[in-house]
């Protein structure tokens, strides 16, 4: 999909379609219940012939303004694009750049399915989103929209109808420059958001720890990022007793991927580590889960895939700050030489534990991972891992649970995620927790906590991440897409690399 700019006028424009935001600017003054509930609409478009256009509809009733809500115009009168399309984006006093991003999204997929192969997409009026901000927000959500999960389907070169390009429009008097900085910014970010989701979706057959390393690799040669991948030899010359905990009961062999951004001016003491769960299937182990929605747990990658995607990222965008990422890759597989519950396996770092559950896989790659990036020089950690179900109980599918070893990071983190459109919760780790993964045997065990799930899992990193500034992301319940939504397909939703690469661009010198 091309995404480019125009300053025509919205009503001059020869497109397919033509996209403008209608936002409802009602307000609740009045007591009387029938009041309130009236919808106020009104087209988010300075130019007084498309407001014109839909002035009838709107009047008509039918068209709200409320989130999502779609009405396609077929020759709209006075305009030169072939149809009009309303997008209700929801109460005006609510509109920012996060619900931009996901009209972009649902314009791509609404007009899609209708053989509209390219639409220009008019932002402004009382929207408030500020242009830069507005122009990157329609390319990420547009170019996140467009992707298509069915990659097996014998027909899916039919089925998937991409649209071919989309047009932002910015007005005359804007800074071009800057309008098209943020548009390649978007463009760049929603593509690495999709790498990301590729990955993802992938089959556990098609997605090996091997092959997820060949993947990095050659992502690496395309944006110049430095790249060494390594696999059984190095894990145990390294030590990696935990990381090897898990591979050990795999055919296929793990890997152990680490991607090096560093730019020639970056900020002095600053060395980011991205640290990635990699697990490309998750059967349980030996403490192996049940059959029902065992599928899904091809997409225990996810973590993986969200570093090795913001690092495409970070390459392309060229933040001044050294960053690296570190992706411990492996199955988590029951057989013969798997690892048993009341196992004890000596991490990377010399402490040891023993394993209650072989479930609980993640922390144990984690917990090397982590303490790996240490090594390499690291100063401030964020890992990111589709982690524990508990965290899908805790916050089910709609937040991410976010944990953070000091304020500091949070602060960064969450002023990030604000801006990136992506929704997180922040989760405790009081020292109290630590009672919780005491074991007999070792010097901790790697589940046992019959509540609070999710941070017990998160305590357990903090025994490897030690007192360096670290952020862990479970994104157990949100990497997932469990249903179609008007902006994004059911499937891998990428989360968290925005999130990511906006964090990283906080470091920049
Ligand atoms: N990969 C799972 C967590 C998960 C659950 C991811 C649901 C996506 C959706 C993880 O390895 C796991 O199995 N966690 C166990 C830990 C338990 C055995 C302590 C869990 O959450 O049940
Ligand atoms: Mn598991
Ligand atoms: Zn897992």
């Amino acid at each position: 999909m091309k995404t480019n700019l125009s300053s025509t006028t919205p009503s001059q424009l020869e497109t397919d379609c033509l996209v403008v935001v209608v936002l409802d600017h009602s307000e609740v003054h009045s007591e009387d219940r029938r009041e309130k509930d009236k919808p106020a609409p009104s087209v988010e478009c300075d130019d007084a012939a498309v407001r014109e256009a839909a002035k009838d509809v709107i009047a008509s009733g039918e068209v709200s303004g409320k989130s999502f809500e779609t009405t396609l115009l077929h020759n709209p009168a006075g305009l030169k694009a072939k149809r009009l399309l309303l997008i209700g984006g929801g109460k005006a006093k609510n509109f920012s750049a996060a619900e931009l991003r996901k009209l972009a999204g649902t314009a791509v997929r609404t007009l899609k399915g209708k053989s509209i192969r390219n639409f220009a997409f008019a932002h402004g009026g009382g929207s408030g989103v500020p242009s830069p901000f507005a122009v990157r927000a329609i390319a990420e959500g547009a170019i996140i929209g467009d992707f298509y999960p069915g990659y097996y389907k014998s027909d899916r070169k039919n089925k998937d109808e991409k649209i071919d390009s989309v047009t932002i429009l910015v007005q005359k008097g804007e800074d071009q420059k800057s309008a098209a900085s943020a548009l390649e910014t978007g463009r760049i970010i929603g593509e690495s958001q999709n790498f990301a989701r590729d990955l993802v979706n992938e089959p556990s057959n098609l997605m090996t720890p091997t092959i997820l390393a060949e993947r990095a690799k050659k992502m690496a040669a395309e944006v110049g990022l430095k790249c060494e991948t390594y696999s059984t030899d190095k894990i145990k010359e390294l030590k990696m007793g935990a990381f090897w905990g898990v591979a050990q009961g795999s055919d296929e062999p793990p890997a152990l991927i680490v991607l090096r951004y560093e730019p020639e001016s970056a900020a002095k003491d600053v060395h980011l580590g991205l640290v990635g769960k990699g697990v490309t299937f998750d059967t349980g182990g030996i403490s192996i889960k049940p059959a029902d929605g065992m599928e899904k747990m091809k997409y225990d990658m996810a973590g993986a895939a969200t570093m090795i995607g913001a690092m495409r990222a970070i390459a392309l965008l060229k933040p001044k700050v050294k960053v690296t990422a570190v992706v411990c890759a492996t199955e988590n597989m029951p057989s013969g030489k798997a690892q048993k519950p009341g196992d004890v396996q000596i991490a990377m770092s010399g402490k040891s534990i023993e394993i209650i559950n072989t479930d609980a896989e993640g922390r144990l790659i984690l917990a090397d991972g982590l303490y790996y990036a240490r090594q390499l020089g690291c100063t401030h950690l964020v890992d990111a891992a589709t982690l524990t179900g508990a965290v899908v109980v805790a916050l089910g599918y709609v937040n991410a649970g976010i944990f953070a070893s000091t304020d500091d990071m949070y602060e960064r983190f969450a002023k990030a995620n604000q801006q990136a459109g992506e929704k997180m919760w922040r989760l405790p780790l009081d020292d109290e927790y630590r009672e919780l993964i005491k074991s007999n045997i070792a010097d901790m065990q790697n589940s046992g906590a019959r509540y609070g799930g999710a941070i017990f899992a998160a305590m357990f990193l903090k025994e490897f991440s030690e007192d360096t500034p670290w952020i862990h992301l479970d994104i157990a319940g949100t990497a997932w897409m469990e249903e179609n939504k008007p902006w994004i397909a059911k499937g891998p939703s990428g989360i968290a690399l925005r999130s990511l690469v906006e964090f990283v661009k906080g470091w920049s010198a």
